[in-house]
């Protein structure tokens, strides 16, 4: 295992958002957690910016309909994958790199009465256990970040399309180069070492077999959004604390802040691709 690939791991085994954290707080507002709705979980289980308004976004992009069959790469605790299963009536596998994220994704779906239709399998997206040319639409949101060689993963996204299938996803761009003061702090506090232009990423599509359809900035929208999520981490941090659960770390904080901060100044910023399998 790569130091990159252990520090993506290692970030999100300490993750303030965990299944355990989203539990515990349904817990307390309604009891019973062994039975729950879809819905009950889609305030908490989304770890993108934009909430169930980007998981539509990517659908519409990736031309999702029902019966299709999507891959969710990085799919986290499995919020994206339960979302579209439940609005679009599709059949959802997520390939997840964590094991605890592994874990808490099936727990969740399970509760949630949709592991007919959602199954989140452990696995890395530069190398993905499944058969060529077997899915419909391939999404990903903010995750390649972490992930050593994108190529690779856009290489593995094609194998397992079919011919004309599509892949939309979201990611973190880079719209100047970073210091290496800014870049080491993303790396150390937030496991994000790759980061590629808007260009750079349609160019990476191209070379991997796709024909780029969109290239949206959503650096702006961003802003805004990464605001608003900065203050929720710090009250979940406060939260975890006390349930005596792992809280993250001091330089995710300071890293965080940071980033919130290079996207404000546009330095850094996001980007919503879609592209079709030629
Ligand atoms: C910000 S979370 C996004 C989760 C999910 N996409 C969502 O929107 O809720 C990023 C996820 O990517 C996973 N990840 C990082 N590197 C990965 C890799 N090489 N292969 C698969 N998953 C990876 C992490 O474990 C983490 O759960």
């Amino acid at each position: 295992m790569t130091d990159e690939i252990r520090s993506a791991i290692d970030f999100y085994e300490r993750h303030p958002i965990s299944a355990q954290i989203i539990l515990a707080k349904l817990a307390e507002s309604r009891g019973d957690v062994e039975r729950l709705a879809p819905e009950d979980l889609f305030a908490h289980d989304q770890d993108h910016y934009g909430g169930l308004a980007a998981n539509d976004a990517l659908a519409e992009r990736g031309r999702i309909a029902a019966g299709m069959r999507i891959a969710d790469f990085c799919a986290g605790l499995g919020g994206p994958a339960r979302y579209l299963a439940h609005r679009y009536g599709v059949d959802v596998t997520g390939i997840e790199l964590t094991p605890a994220r592994v874990a808490g994704a099936q727990d969740l779906t399970r509760r949630a009465g949709l592991d007919n239709r959602v199954r989140i399998i452990e696995g890395d997206v530069m190398k993905v256990p499944l058969p060529d040319a077997c899915m419909d639409v391939v999404i990903s949101q903010e995750a390649l970040l972490h992930v050593p060689d994108v190529s690779r993963a856009l290489a593995e996204a094609r194998r397992i399309l079919k011919p004309g299938g599509r892949m939309a996803f979201t990611n973190w761009v880079a719209h100047r180069p970073l210091s290496e003061a800014d870049a080491e702090l993303l790396w150390q506090g937030m496991a994000a070492r790759r980061l590629h232009s808007l260009d750079a990423h349609a160019g990476m599509l191209r070379r991997a077999g796709f024909e780029v359809e969109s290239v949206e900035d959503l650096t702006a929208e961003w802003a805004t959004i990464l605001q608003q999520r900065l203050a929720m981490y710090r009250k979940l941090r406060g939260e975890a604390e006390q349930a005596s659960a792992p809280a993250g770390h001091d330089a995710f904080y300071r890293s965080y802040v940071r980033f919130v901060d290079l996207v404000g100044q546009a330095a850094l910023g996001g980007g919503r691709f879609a592209a079709r399998a030629v």
